[in-house]
């Protein structure tokens, strides 16, 4: 398909490259709006938010646009050169070397962006406490200016404050599941339906941790041995999602950040990405549900009947599967959860 040229390219290997190409720029486009919160292949999109930008007196955003632009048709007119020249050559695959640049080029934008309990640290410890430290070292002012002055220096050790209370959370256990309750038939009739009518799309089973040695925190952790491709079992997949509970409040981003706020933008973040998270909560991890007395973030909730059924908003199709299942289907869920 990469080599047929003349009669050879005929209505079939082209829908076949059609295909492929489809796929590339899909990927490329769900790959753009994941990191950059834009299209980045759609030009006519593109095009508009420039001039949208532009007259929003939003210079920052017109730039990106305008850019995405630029390197799409750099893009197509370096393919177009790479293709003209092998076919005058002759090379066997005139499209397979623009395809393989094209590869190497997208799998280097495959970058994660892990968090960690070491940047939880470091966020609670100045918004929750007003200590900066390396990770958020900017101290905001009264008049929103932001100051540069880490709190919280390395001690002795090399190891500062965020360090140590990452380690102590690092070292504590979620609690056992009830292996007698766990075992029984209720349970696992109430863990089998729990995966069927779709809780565990959110509240997921099982995990594993980058293998050892994975760097993160933009290069300022490695995962040592002792928690390299460890597999755990939280029932939850540690990610934002709207399941109507939320209070709406934005977080004040320049207050919250400091300048940083503005490289982590045009970094990796949209401000799209921050006014999302007005109504998101984090995934509650289910191991060790049945301990606590009060559910959901604000605790409003006293029984698991409760919790679940004021799941709206993204989880609202599952929580309507789980009201019309029998009473003792959504009994089998109970002690499910009451086995965690
Ligand atoms: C779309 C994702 C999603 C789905 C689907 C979902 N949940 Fe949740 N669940 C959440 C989030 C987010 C929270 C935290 C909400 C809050 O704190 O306000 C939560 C909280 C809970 C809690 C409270 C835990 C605690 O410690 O406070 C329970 C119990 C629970 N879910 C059970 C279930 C069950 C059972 C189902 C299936 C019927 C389900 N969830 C489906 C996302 C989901």
């Amino acid at each position: 398909m990469f080599s047929h040229e003349g009669p050879a390219r005929n209505a079939r290997s082209n829908s076949v490259l059609a295909g492929y190409l489809a796929f590339v720029a899909g990927f490329a486009n769900a790959a753009g709006f994941v990191l950059f919160g834009a299209f980045t292949s759609h030009v006519t999109g593109n095009v508009a938010r420039v001039s949208a930008s532009v007259a929003r007196g939003d210079i920052k955003g017109a730039e990106q646009a305008g850019v995405l632009v630029a390197v799409f048709l750099l893009g197509a007119v370096t393919a177009s050169l790479l293709v003209e020249t092998n076919l005058f050559r002759r090379t066997s695959s005139a499209y397979g070397a623009a395809l393989l640049v094209q590869g190497g080029l997208l799998s280097a934008f495959v970058v994660t962006d892990a968090a960690s309990l070491l940047s939880f640290a470091g966020d609670a410890y100045l918004n929750e406490m007003g200590i900066t430290n390396r990770l958020q070292p900017d101290e905001v002012t009264k008049l929103c200016n932001t100051v540069s002055e880490p709190n919280d220096t390395p001690g002795a050790d090399g190891l500062s404050d965020i360090d140590h209370f990452a380690r102590f959370i690092r070292a504590t256990k979620a609690p056992a599941r009830d292996s007698q309750l766990a075992s029984s038939a209720l349970a696992m009739k109430g863990n089998a339906l729990f995966v069927k009518i779709g809780c565990a799309t959110c509240h997921v089973e099982t995990l594993t941790t980058a293998p050892a040695g994975t760097k993160i925190d933009g290069g300022t952790f490695t995962i040592p041995a002792a928690l390299g491709s460890v597999t755990f079992h939280p029932y939850a997949d540690f990610l934002m999602h709207d399941v109507g509970t939320g209070d709406g409040i934005l977080q004040a981003t320049r207050e919250h950040y400091g300048k940083k706020v503005f490289q982590m933008m045009s970094a990796y973040l949209a401000k799209q990405d921050f006014e999302s998270s007005r109504n998101k909560i984090r995934t509650a991890p289910l191991w060790g549900v049945r301990l606590r007395p009060r559910l959901m973030h604000d605790g409003a909730s006293l029984t698991f009947h409760d919790a679940i059924v004021r799941h709206a908003g993204e989880a609202a199709h599952v929580t309507q599967q789980f009201e019309k299942l029998k009473p003792d289907d959504q009994e089998a869920i109970i002690q499910f959860l009451k086995s965690l």
